[in-house]
Order: structure tokens, then C-alpha cells, then sequence
């Protein structure tokens, strides 16, 4: 059985098949329009979601497949205490495959345990989000030509943001990429993360100041500061506004910078910089729904 949980052991060889198939899709729509015909999707949302939850719909009908789900679980039996598992178990006898996204780190794991269908990690927990990598390293892939020898300055909550710990991961498998991790006090990188680093030999840095890192940056990867995991919530106060990416501090960036962000933003992209040429957050919206296409296609055929 495949499922889609980490791209921490992802080969190049894996993912130039995804992204040429990618690719395919998005020149050739009509080719695949019937290619999931008779199947169907179930996305459990246990976490609130605009994009990732519209995009695995939006790819599933597009490819001529059907959709059903909750993304409230107080709708659902898990509101009268049934367990994941059973949840799955059950979930999984009417869908060919599913998207799961919980506030847990490890349910994707363990949802891929008890289904007999693909499963796919759109989100667990503060640990990792797959799915939104791929939409990355689309992005990257198709605005620079390739996805090698740059530097990257990821920048935010790097210690609850997902989406951090999955594209660093999955970047291990490209060459010549150097990091620079941005991060207030309090929100630093986890020590696993680093300690993975270290193990594959990636060259990085670590800063609290985004202005002085901005110059040298190819890519300049925001983060939003994860309210939701903080236990504190004056915490939350204390560090949201942390870094703010303004049309004015941006002219200190590269010419060909890229600006990406996963979204959704609350302050740390002004408003003033989506014009920007170099600003790439919604072609990671649009480059991601066909990439979850291509990942369906690869996981149900
Ligand atoms: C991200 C997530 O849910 O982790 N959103 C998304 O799916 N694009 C990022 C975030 O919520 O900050």
C-alpha cells in the first residue's frame, strides 16, 4: 500500500516522476480529466483548512473523481468519542483514498495503519505537511528552472510550523542548497530538525534578524506564527508581528528573488508586496492542486 505521510526519505527519482507528471497535467488538462473516474476521495479535516482542503477537492474533481468529507469534526462520529482508528476503518471501506489533516503529529501515520487505502498527510500536528511541500518545490521548480544551489531564508515560527520541518526535509534530496533559519526567541527550529540536518550534512545558519539576511537570500520563505499550538496565549501576543516583509524592505532583496509564503498570511506579507513580480505565495496555491493531482494519480493507479 502507498501513502503520502514524509518526504524525509524522498528520492530524486520519486519526485522528477511526480513533477514531470505534473507538469503533463497542467499542459494537457483534458488528457486526464477521466483518469479518476469512479473514484472516490474522502478528506477528513480534523483542523480548520481553506487551501489544502479545496485543492485535494479541486484536483480530485478535476480529475474526474468524486469527493466526500467532513471539515468539522463535531459532524462526525469522532464527536461521540469513536477513536481514529475505528473512524478510518470505516472511512476507508467507501473511499479509494484519503486525505487526513489533525491537530496530532503521528495520526496520518496512524490512519495509514488501519486504512486499506492510500493515505496522504495533509497536515499533522505541528510535525509535518507533505503536501504543501510538494506545492514548494513546484513552485521553486517551474520560477527557477530548477530546484538547486540557492540559499533559503525560511523566516517565522519555526518551531510549530509544519510546513518548516517537510520542505527542509524534503530539500535534503536537491544539491547545493544552503539555509538560513529566521526565527524570534522562543521559536527556533527544533533540535530534531537540526540534528537531521546535521546527519545529511546541509549547510545552514541561524538568525534573528530577517532585514540584515534579506540581500543575500534566492528564496525568502515566510512562515505564519502558529497561534493555535501556543499553550501561553500571551506568548502568541508577545511574538506575532515578529517579522513583517514590506514592499520598502524588500527593495534591499535579489532581483530575482523568490517570495513564498504558505499561506495563509495574517501581518507577515504587507499587502503592498503581492505586485511583486518576486512574490510567488499564489503560484504555490495554483502550482499545489496540480501537483496533489499528479500525487493522486501516482497513489491510486
Ligand atoms: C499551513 C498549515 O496548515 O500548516 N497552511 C497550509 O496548509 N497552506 C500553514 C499555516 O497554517 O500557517
Amino acid at each position: 500500500m502507498k501513502h503520502l505521510l514524509t518526504l524525509e526519505n524522498m528520492t530524486r527519482e520519486w519526485w522528477d516522476k511526480l513533477h514531470a507528471k505534473t507538469l503533463d497535467i497542467m499542459a494537457h488538462p483534458e488528457q486526464y480529466a477521466e483518469s479518476c473516474k469512479g473514484k472516490l476521495l474522502a478528506t477528513l479535516f480534523f483542523e480548520p483548512s481553506t487551501r489544502t482542503r479545496f485543492s485535494f477537492q479541486a484536483a480530485m474533481l478535476r480529475l474526474g473523481g468524486t469527493i466526500f468529507g467532513f471539515d468539522d469534526p463535531a459532524t462526525s462520529s469522532t464527536a461521540k468519542g469513536e477513536s481514529l482508528a475505528d473512524t478510518i476503518r470505516v472511512v476507508a471501506s467507501f473511499a479509494d483514498i484519503i486525505a487526513i489533516r489533525s491537530p496530532n503529529a503521528g495520526d496520518a501515520e496512524l490512519a495509514a495503519k488501519y486504512s486499506g487505502v492510500p493515505v496522504i498527510n495533509a497536515g499533522d500536528g505541528a510535525h509535518l505537511h507533505p503536501t504543501q511541500t510538494l506545492a514548494d518545490l513546484t513552485t521553486i521548480a517551474i520560477r527557477r528552472g530548477s530546484i538547486c544551489n540557492f540559499k533559503i531564508g525560511i523566516a517565522g515560527d519555526l518551531k510549530y510550523g509544519r510546513t518548516v520541518r517537510a520542505l527542509v526535509t524534503a530539500l535534503a534530496a536537491f544539491p547545493g542548497i544552503e539555509y538560513v533559519l529566521i526565527s524570534p526567541p522562543g521559536l527556533d527550529i527544533p533540535r530534531d530538525v537540526l540534528e537531521f540536518m546535521d546527519s545529511r550534512g546541509l549547510k545552514y545558519s541561524q538568525t534573528r534578524d530577517l532585514e540584515a539576511a534579506i540581500p543575500d537570500l534566492d528564496i525568502i520563505y515566510m512562515t505564519r506564527i502558529q497561534k493555535e499550538r501556543f499553550a501561553v496565549p500571551e506568548l502568541y501576543d508577545k511574538l506575532k508581528g515578529s517579522y513583517i516583509l514590506t514592499a520598502e524592505t524588500l527593495r534591499r532583496a535579489k532581483p530575482d528573488a523568490l517570495i513564498m509564503h504558505p499561506l495563509p498570511r495574517v501581518d507577515e506579507i504587507s499587502e503592498d508586496v503581492d505586485a511583486d513580480p518576486r512574490a510567488a505565495y499564489f503560484d504555490q496555491v495554483r502550482y499545489g492542486m496540480y501537483a496533489r493531482m499528479s500525487l493522486i494519480l501516482s497513489l491510486i493507479s
